[in-house]
């Protein structure tokens, strides 16, 4: 019966990918950055980071007038690969990436800046197009490839597909497959991070921004932020850092207190991006959080990000859970319901507080895995046990980071384990409301629940800084509605048969009454609920909260 229903599933995986009803041209057309299911987190930062210094974006009045004229001006520094349009708030961009990175930096070494004393004359690969009278459109001939246009952040027909589904396992590809992080998405993000590179490798030459988060580790959602951690001296925790040459750079001595020193670097760094770089608006620095961050929003993205430096751990955490993606095909799909129904029965949050968060709801969907019979995922403590010397071998701020980084070791043993999507949401779903919280903790170390190490109502441990406990801001109200969200949700689930044809599966969970509104800050649709903002302001009329629902957004 697992059999047929597995075989059956595969049919659905094949049917939804190909069928698939929106921003066709952009799915279709393949990426060797993303699609490698053996390629590593190293290769993969690699390629996309190369994609991104070898592209700029252009603001254009009309882009389907203008295309032809940006492409014609771009082709004098090299061959156009792969041009992308998107609109922002009332901005019409054009994302183009040449096939070499010396003609990105050609181009943009023969830009100008704007004759204009009242701005500030930084270089940036976000560029406008002004239109020339020698190169008006008519006089266009150069050949472009087709533009591939981003339409569907909005998921206007998400609901008509998950209730058209032939199961809850294909309702959970549909939902994966509808709201990943589309492709320009990914390259908006990686273009940012070569920009802030570019921008503050002036001071310190070496230094690269490493990417982490959803983003990067295949479970970002369109309109995820961008984490991004600095290395200063680029060294990205592989070996110590070799000396080249005889001749070393003079310097200044360093603050004798390495928490003021990363204070100093972020508070410098919030002034670069605040003052002289190009589309970094609302620059807030958060210096007393354990990791102190610069917080800020793209306008030309409209991306939020969060830059930090000191350690780089939560990039090796996000090579693991991207490791994890390409172990075994069905953690991604999992961890897209599981964080829906988070998103959904309001246990998650946009805002820090004492609610479960996005990362370790996805750390239970891993320790869950391994813990099912066969395992699906393997522990940490296998991986670390596995790692090749020097190839894995990764260290930052005197935390190992070592473990086998080749998914391949584990992708067949995956496979004996048959479960399919909706059993594993179920079982998951099971796994929460009778899994004894009170006295055991979640380790994907040893995949097994050991005795808690704090008093916290929740014990999940971070896996490489194992002395932290990952959900110790999630108190006892919160986890207790966790696990009756759980128990409610299985209810629902296993007594399928009393619901219509339009609301069983995924759409039968509750769902705090969603009001979808157009934020203005990033002219993407948010997804909001009259209960939050009737919480927020409980003395004023429905009219009234109609409007604050839009102040609240700016
Ligand atoms: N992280 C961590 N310990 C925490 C919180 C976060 O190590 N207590 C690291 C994880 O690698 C995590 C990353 O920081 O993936 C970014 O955190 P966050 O943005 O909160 O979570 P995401 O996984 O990016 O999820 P989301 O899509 O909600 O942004
Ligand atoms: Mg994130």
């Amino acid at each position: 019966k697992v059999k047929l229903k597995f075989d059956a599933f595969r049919h659905v995986r094949t049917f939804s990918t190909a069928d698939k009803p929106t921003v066709v041209e952009e799915t279709t057309k393949t990426y060797p950055s993303t699609n490698d299911q053996k390629q590593c987190f190293d290769e993969m930062v690699e390629c996309r980071k190369k994609e991104a210094r070898s592209s700029v974006v252009v603001q254009v009045g009309n882009p389907s007038k203008s295309a032809a004229l940006v492409n014609q001006v771009c082709s004098r520094h090299g061959n156009v690969a792969n041009l992308f349009h998107y609109t922002h708030k009332d901005k019409e961009l054009l994302l183009l990436e040449f096939d070499s990175e010396l003609s990105a930096v050609n181009l943009l070494a023969s830009c100008s800046h704007n004759n204009n004393v009242k701005v500030i004359p930084a270089a940036s690969p976000f560029l406008w197009l002004k239109a020339m009278p020698s190169e008006s459109s008519a006089s266009v001939s150069a050949r472009f490839p087709p533009v591939i246009r981003e339409e569907n952040l909005a998921n206007d027909n998400l609901e008509d597909l998950l209730s058209n589904a032939k199961s809850i396992s294909e309702q959970m590809i549909i939902l994966e497959d509808q709201t990943r992080l589309s492709e320009i998405g990914h390259r908006l993000r990686w273009i940012t991070c070569v920009q802030i590179e570019r921008m503050l490798s002036g001071l310190f030459p070496s230094l690269q921004v490493l990417p982490f988060g959803s983003f990067v580790n295949g479970c970002g959602r369109n309109g995820c932020d961008l984490d991004m951690a600095v290395s200063l001296d680029g060294n990205c925790g592989s070996e110590p850092l070799e000396v080249k040459s005889p001749l070393i750079f003079q310097a200044k001595a360093a603050i004798n207190n390495p928490r003021l020193q990363t204070q100093r670097h972020i508070e410098v760094f919030a002034d670069i991006l605040q003052n002289f770089t190009t589309g970094c608006t609302q620059v807030q620095r958060i210096l007393q959080a354990r990791v102190p961050i610069v917080k800020f929003y793209h306008e030309f993205t409209g991306v939020d990000c969060d830059l930090s430096m000191g350690s780089l751990t939560g990039v090796f955490m996000s090579e693991l859970l991207y490791l994890y993606d390409k172990i075994d095909w069905r953690f991604r799909p999992l961890v897209t319901a599981v964080r829906h129904w988070g998103a959904w029965a309001r246990l998650t949050d946009m805002v820090p507080g004492p609610r479960i968060t996005n990362f370790t709801l996805t750390l239970m969907v891993v320790f869950f895995m391994q813990r099912r019979s066969p395992a699906i995922l393997p522990t940490l403590g296998e991986m670390i046990k596995l790692a090749r010397p020097q190839v894995d071998t990764r260290q930052t701020n005197d935390v190992d980071c070592t473990f086998l980084r080749d998914p391949s070791m584990f992708q067949e043993r995956g496979k004996l384990n048959e479960e399919s999507l909706e059993d594993l949401f179920i079982e998951f779903l099971r796994f929460i409301e009778s899994f004894d919280f009170n006295e055991r903790s979640v380790s994907i170390i040893t995949g097994t629940a050991l005795r808690k190490f704090d008093s916290k109502p929740l014990y999940v441990q971070n896996p490489l800084e194992r002395e932290l406990n990952v959900s110790r801001n999630v108190n006892l109200k919160e986890l207790t509605r966790v696990v009756m969200e759980a128990r409610n949700a299985l209810y629902i689930l296993e007594t399928q048969e009393d619901q219509g044809p339009a609301n069983w599966g995924l759409l039968a969970l509750p769902r705090a009454e969603r009001v979808r509104r157009l934020n203005p800050k990033t002219s993407h649709y948010n997804y909001v609920t009259q209960i939050d903002m009737k919480d927020l302001f409980s003395n004023d009329t429905d009219d009234e909260i109609d409007d604050l629902v839009e102040v609240k957004l700016s």
